[in-house]
């Protein structure tokens, strides 16, 4: 989804600013072999959390040589029980590998129609461009996903903490209208995802 390179690479140069729409390249003749690998995805990230998983990214900004090559790879770690709550990227379309784990998936169409599918390690799944979509691990055990992303740097808007937990908060009568709640109830689910 995003546009197409000017040239072969264009390493990031972290350091400039500001980043416009991805970011200006590092002087060809600084470029080293070391600028085509990263470490980005090494670690499992940490899953004690209220959603008992994490995403560790490897986009253009946590691996520089990725600027301008229009693709991302991320690594889902799940906890017996994880849940990587409803969220969509704006910026691309996520396909997805399982490494560890069985896991319920799912996506939902703009015309509200929910393709969901179960899904055990060696598979390989696809969530469309911009679309909600979510993976519970239902399996016994933890659980491993790679993703990867036709942007060098997909965004992400997550459905809970982007209503319940923005900054500043959006009113609490704006929520209460949305979901047909009282606002007793809109604060409740906040509390819920203070940490999240
Ligand atoms: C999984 O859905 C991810 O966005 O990495
Ligand atoms: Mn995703």
């Amino acid at each position: 989804a995003d546009p197409d390179p000017l040239q072969d690479f264009c390493v990031a140069d972290m350091k400039a600013t500001p980043p416009v729409s991805g970011f200006p390249c590092k002087p060809a003749d600084m470029v080293a072999a070391a600028d085509f690998i990263s470490d980005a995805l090494l670690r499992p990230g940490n899953t004690d959390n209220v959603f008992k998983s994490a995403v560790t990214q490897g986009n253009a900004v946590t691996f520089p040589g990725l600027n301008t090559l229009g693709i991302a790879l991320n690594r889902v770690d799940f906890a017996v029980a994880g849940l990587n709550p409803p969220h969509s990227h704006p910026r691309a379309t996520e396909a997805g590998f399982v490494l560890e784990g069985k896991f319920l998936i799912g996506f939902v169409t703009s015309n509200n129609t929910l393709f969901s599918n179960v899904v055990h390690p060696g598979q390989m799944f696809v969530f469309p461009r911009g679309l909600v979509h979510f993976q519970r691990n239902i399996g016994k055990g933890k659980g491993l996903i790679l993703t990867a992303f036709n942007s060098q740097n997909a965004g992400v808007d997550i459905i809970p903490t982007t209503l319940f937990a923005s900054n500043p908060p959006i009113p609490d009568f704006v929520l209460s209208q949305t979901f047909q709640i009282n606002d007793k109830l809109v604060e409740e689910i906040r509390g819920g995802l203070a940490n999240a």
